[in-house]
C-alpha cells in the first residue's frame, strides 16, 4: 500500500469523524438554545403544518432572500441547486449498484458544474463590487468561497482537461468504507480535489456554512404566530407562574 493511499485514507476517516461529530455538536447545541420570545416575521403561518410549509419554501426556493436582494437570490439558488445536482451526481462514486436516479442526474451534474461556478462568481463578484458588501466581508468569507471555486474548478479540469480512474478512485473509497483498502489514483486534479474537499469537511463545522442545518432553528421562520392564543415559555420563564395565578 503507497504512503498516498495510507495519507489520504488516514485523511478521510478523520475528516469524515470531525464532520459527522462537529455538525452534530453543533445541532445539539442549536436545539438546546432557547427561545425567549415569540419572533415569527410576518406574515407568519399560524399552524404548526404552515411551519412545515414556510420552512419547505425557505430551504427549496429561498423566499425571504427572494423578497429581499434578487441578485444574491439568483446567484445564491443557482449555486445551491447546482450544488445538490453535483452531490447528486457524486454518489455514484459510493454506492454500488448505483441508483437509478443517480444515474439519472449524471447528464444534469455537469452542467450542474458549471452553473455552481457561475452562481460563485456572482457571490464572490458582489463582495468587490458592492461597497457596503465588501465593507462588512471578512477574510473567511472570501476564503470559503475560494474552498469552493477551487473544488468546482478541480472537478471540471478531471471531467474536462485530464481524466482520471474513475473505477480505482471508487474502488478506493468503498474500501475506505468496508476497512478494505484499495489504491488511491495518483493524478494532481484528483488529489488537489480531494485534498480540498477534506478541508471542506474539517472548516464545515466552525464555518459559515453551517447556516445549512442552521436554518431550521431560526426563531423567525420556525415559530408559530399564536402568542395570542398560547402562552410562550422558554429558558427561565417556563418555570414562572402564568400571569393572571
Ligand atoms: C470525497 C468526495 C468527492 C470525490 C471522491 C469527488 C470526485 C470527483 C471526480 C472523480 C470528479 C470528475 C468526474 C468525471 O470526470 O466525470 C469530480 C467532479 C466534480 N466535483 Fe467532486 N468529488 C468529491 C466531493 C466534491 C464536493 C464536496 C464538491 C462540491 C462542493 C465537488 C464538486 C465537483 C464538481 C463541481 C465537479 C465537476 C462536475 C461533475 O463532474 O460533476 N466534489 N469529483
Amino acid at each position: 500500500m503507497s504512503a498516498l493511499t495510507v495519507t489520504y485514507a488516514l485523511l478521510y476517516y478523520a475528516a469524515a469523524a470531525i464532520l459527522v461529530a462537529g455538525v452534530l455538536a453543533r445541532i445539539w447545541r442549536y436545539a438546546r438554545t432557547p427561545q425567549p420570545l415569540k419572533i415569527p416575521v410576518p406574515p407568519a403561518p399560524t399552524t404548526r403544518g404552515g411551519v412545515v410549509l414556510r420552512m419547505l419554501a425557505e430551504v427549496t426556493l429561498f423566499r425571504s432572500l427572494y423578497r429581499s436582494n434578487k441578485w444574491i437570490w439568483l446567484f445564491g439558488w443557482t449555486f445551491h441547486v447546482a450544488l445538490a445536482l453535483v452531490l447528486a451526481r457524486h454518489l455514484r462514486y459510493f454506492t454500488e449498484p448505483v441508483w437509478s436516479w443517480v444515474e439519472l442526474a449524471q447528464p444534469f451534474g455537469v452542467y450542474a458544474g458549471l452553473a455552481m461556478l457561475a452562481g460563485l462568481a456572482g457571490l464572490w463578484a458582489r463582495r468587490f463590487l458592492v461597497d457596503r458588501v465588501r465593507y462588512i466581508s471578512s477574510p473567511s468569507d472570501h476564503l470559503m468561497l475560494a474552498l469552493l471555486v477551487a473544488i468546482a474548478a478541480s472537478g471540471l479540469a478531471m471531467k474536462y482537461v485530464a481524466h482520471t480512474d474513475i473505477v480505482a478512485l471508487k474502488a478506493f473509497f468503498l474500501g475506505l468504507i468496508a476497512f478494505d483498502w484499495r489504491p488511491l489514483p495518483a493524478d494532481p486534479p484528483l488529489l488537489i480535489h480531494l485534498a480540498l474537499v477534506a478541508v471542506l469537511m474539517i472548516v464545515f463545522p466552525v464555518s459559515k456554512l453551517l447556516h445549512a442545518p442552521g436554518v431550521f432553528f431560526s426563531p423567525s421562520l420556525n415559530q408559530v404566530d399564536d402568542a395570542r392564543e398560547r402562552r410562550h415559555a422558554a429558558g427561565w420563564s417556563a418555570r414562572l407562574a402564568p400571569p393572571g395565578r
